[in-house]
């Protein structure tokens, strides 16, 4: 492989094969700007006798309620604060980030505790006080995440409760950030009453604003109680309530599993603050919603549990739920008093996957999924292994589970890629941030691991640091290099997934991530763009390679076949991290069938410079090439 404009180059060679046929190939990567130094060859052995099957697991994805991934990100709400629950239980409370249209001589907004919804009791009281209000009304409105991506001709669901003692017209509006350019509007009436009442209101856009706002307005005298005010696209992804652009790009990895919901996001700070599953359920309107104190936002649980088994689905991925064991950042329930939490979890796999008539079961068939989920992946907490209570708690969570659920994998967070663990597991968690040089170094973390035992969960791995910028090439070679490691290893590596996955740009708290959005753009950075050269590695076959070089040392590389159903591949992964352009030749041995050599390609991940990125502007600036200067020499 030669240097293809930058110090370090990732080449990967993709051979159509006729099935069946004699086989021979040899390939060379060239570009001839550049001046090769060095030289390579590549060979593998395809023999049957010599190959293996990478476990159907081995690459998936991650998924953590992080830098606004989820509420703001790919939950399509967009709402924020849609309960006015964000300002805490004790009234009166900060309604942020709603804001008041109109003066104190005009209307007076408060909260109270008045809601019909029992778990988020939480209302809006809006008095509007003038006689001659201002033509455009006065009431509140509501920025969503940093204003509201609303398109031209697009239909948005409109739902929010109110209650009037006397009958109040309103209208409900989406404008321009400043409120003067109206896109959609609809006139909406509140029968008088002591009663609540859901109202629906589609709101067709007639203009595109990326930055727009939700508008309550009322013109004439009167009190109204609002509470879940709720603004959905119409064109979510099946109709599930997730951004489909975003979707689209997760589907692009094919992800064989979906691990959710965290991360930290699962411990919390503190326990009061973690994830509740329970709390995530059932209607919308009835969720509480909470604060994750560890990334430090309101969700209001719109994308809850039910929603990431949907995703899962949806996403054809295994959900993988890692869920908090009674341990926080800074408290633990001590292994006496674990009792209740561990029936918490056992609810909640009767939840996903008990029969429509269970008692948890039957909640999910309400929600529309009457068929279970097949949870068959659960993390027993999140980075607790060094925890007072982790060993405790974890044997109770795991011998409950094991008892009710024989079949489900159970995942241990403590290492043991190398040595025994203390406790029973199926797999066991490792998480790896580090810079370049060193994880490419990884690649051979596994080699040495015992190959009885439970095997790897390698649920979170990245570049960091100074190395990776805000998505460097230079990190996504090291993580290539460190992948095809995992792939050789993956008799002992059974799960992989990049940390974290998203990130919206408005909320840059962890750094580097795989997809960067805004309320209406998305792009993959280079980490994202290599996790691509690796979605058909799962459940593929994978064979013995050598590399023969003075300069291997800056090399890794990994062989597998897999197929569709018209045709077989050969894939070959090659990454260059050195500084010196490669010539490479590649050879196989022991196929079983012919190169279609017309079918061959080769596919490049490169930049002018080692810590290019990729941007709102410049969004494919390292991405897949195609190699023009590829030459095969197959037989036909
Ligand atoms: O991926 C970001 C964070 O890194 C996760 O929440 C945590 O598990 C790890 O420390």
């Amino acid at each position: 492989m030669e240097r293809m404009g930058s110090k370090e180059t990732l080449c990967r060679t993709r051979t159509i094969l006729c099935f069946l046929l004699l086989f021979c190939v040899s390939c060379k990567c060239s570009a001839s700007e550049f001046e090769i130094t060095q030289v390579a060859s590549l060979g593998v052995d395809a023999s049957s006798h010599l190959a293996r099957k990478i476990p159907d697991t081995l690459f998936g994805i991650f998924f953590e309620e992080i830098n606004h991934a989820g509420a703001g990100g790919i939950w399509a709400e967009l709402v924020s604060n849609r309960g006015f629950e964000a300002g805490g239980p004790h009234t009166p409370s900060n309604i942020e980030p709603w804001s008041i249209i109109g003066d104190d001589s005009s209307i007076f907004v408060g909260t109270d505790r008045t809601s019909c919804f029992r778990r988020n009791k939480v209302a809006l009281r809006m008095e509007v006080l003038c006689d001659n209000c201002p033509a455009v009304g006065v009431g509140i409105y509501n920025p969503g995440f940093w204003g509201m991506n609303i398109e031209d001709g697009k239909t948005y669901n409109l739902v929010m409760h109110a209650k009037s003692p006397e009958m109040i017209e309103m209208t409900v509006s989406l404008t321009s950030s400043d409120g003067l350019r109206v896109l959609a509007s609809a006139a909406i009436r509140v029968p008088g009453g002591s009663n609540w009442i859901k109202l629906d209101q589609k709101l067709v856009a007639q203009g595109t604003d990326r930055t727009s706002r939700l508008q309550i307005t009322a013109k004439t005298k009167g009190v109204v109680w609002l509470d879940q005010v709720s603004l959905m696209p119409s064109d979510t992804y099946k109709g599930h309530g997730f951004r489909t652009e975003l979707i689209s790009m997760l589907l692009d990895l094919k992800p064989r599993f979906l691990r959710f919901p965290g991360g930290c996001f699962v411990e919390g700070s503190w326990l009061r603050n973690a994830f509740r599953w329970r709390d995530s359920i059932g209607p919308w309107e009835e969720r509480p919603g909470h604060y994750g104190d560890v990334w430090n936002y309101w969700t209001d649980d719109g994308l809850g549990y039910y929603e990431f088994l949907q995703l899962s689905e949806d996403l054809g991925a295994a959900p993988v739920w890692v869920f908090n064991n009674g341990i926080s950042h800074h408290d633990e329930v001590d292994t006496t008093a674990i009792a209740p939490f561990v029936k918490d979890i056992l609810d909640s796999l009767e939840f996903a996957r008990g029969s429509a008539e269970s008692t948890w079961g039957s909640v999910r068939a309400a929600m529309g999924h009457p068929e279970p989920f097949p949870v068959k992946y659960v993390a027993i907490g999140n980075e607790d292994c060094g925890k007072e209570n982790y060993r405790g708690n974890y044997l109770k969570f795991y011998n409950a589970i094991r008892e009710a659920y024989p079949d489900i994998q159970m995942i241990s967070n403590c290492d043991g890629s190398s040595g025994p663990l203390d406790h029973p597991a199926d797999l066991y968690d490792f998480h790896v941030y580090t810079g370049s040089r060193a994880l490419f170094s990884m690649k051979n973390t596994f080699d040495n691991t015992s190959r009885s035992g439970p095997k790897a969960f390698v649920s979170e791995y990245a570049v960091t640091g100074n190395d990776a910028g805000r998505g460097s090439l230079l990190a996504s070679l090291a993580e290539a290099a460190f992948l095809t490691g995992l792939e050789k290893n993956s008799d002992v590596v059974h799960m992989a997934s990049y940390a974290p996955l998203f990130i919206n740009d408005n909320d840059r708290t962890w750094n580097p991530d795989a997809i960067v959005f805004n309320s209406w753009q998305q792009y993959g950075t280079p980490s994202y763009w290599m996790q691509k050269f690796f979605r058909e590695s799962s459940g593929a076959t994978i064979h013995p390679i050598t590399i023969s070089s003075s300069y291997s040392g800056s090399l890794a590389a990994s062989v597998i076949t897999w197929h569709d159903d018209e045709n077989s591949f050969l894939r070959v992964k090659v990454v260059n991290f050195g500084p010196d352009a490669v010539s490479l030749t590649f050879s196989a041995t022991g196929l079983q069938g012919s190169i279609n050599a017309l079918g061959s390609t080769a596919t490049v991940l490169t930049s002018g410079s080692v810590m290019d990125e990729n941007s709102f502007a410049n969004p494919n600036k390292v991405s897949h090439r195609s190699l023009l200067a590829f030459r095969s020499n197959a037989s036909q």
